[in-house]
């Protein structure tokens, strides 16, 4: 199957939620490839979310990304990145559809529980920012 990258971000460590959500990723059909507990920068953060940087939530975004630990991690499943989308549901939850993990899980737009990547592309970059080879199995 193909993969793409997750982050469980920091308003879901924090909540306590990380068991949770693994476990409705690997119930989906997800196989949790690379895993690591980790803290990103502010250098880390900028870069990861460059694409973002003329957002006006830019500054908030890093900001939040970089408060506490998250759970990074690559998954592999057919039609890996569309299907985890899925899974993760809306950007705000207040539109995510019912049983999707932002649904359940996130407190906002901002702090919105879980990161999917949004292309093969970008779910290679991600991944490569985030693991050596080594720790992909
Ligand atoms: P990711 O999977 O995290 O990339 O989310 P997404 O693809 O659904 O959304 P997008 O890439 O457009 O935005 C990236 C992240 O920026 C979001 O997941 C939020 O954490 C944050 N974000 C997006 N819009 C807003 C906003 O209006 N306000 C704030 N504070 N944060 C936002
Ligand atoms: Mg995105």
């Amino acid at each position: 199957g193909n993969r793409t990258f997750t982050m469980i971000k920091p308003d879901a460590v924090e909540g306590g939620h990380v068991g949770a959500i693994l476990e409705q990723i690997t119930a989906s059909g997800f196989r949790i490839v690379a895993m690591k507990l980790t803290q990103m920068t502010q250098r880390d953060a900028e870069t990861f979310y460059a694409i973002h940087k003329e957002r006006p939530f830019f500054g908030e975004l890093v900001e939040f990304m970089t408060r506490g630990p998250i759970v990074a991690a690559i998954l592999e499943k057919e039609n890996a990145v569309e299907d985890f989308r899925t899974l993760i549901g809306a950007t705000n939850p207040e539109d995510a559809a019912e049983g999707t993990i932002r649904k359940k899980y996130a407190k906002n737009v901002g702090e919105n529980a879980v990161h999917g990547s949004d292309s093969d592309e970008n779910a290679e970059i991600e991944g490569a920012f985030h693991f050596a080879g080594r720790e992909i199995f």
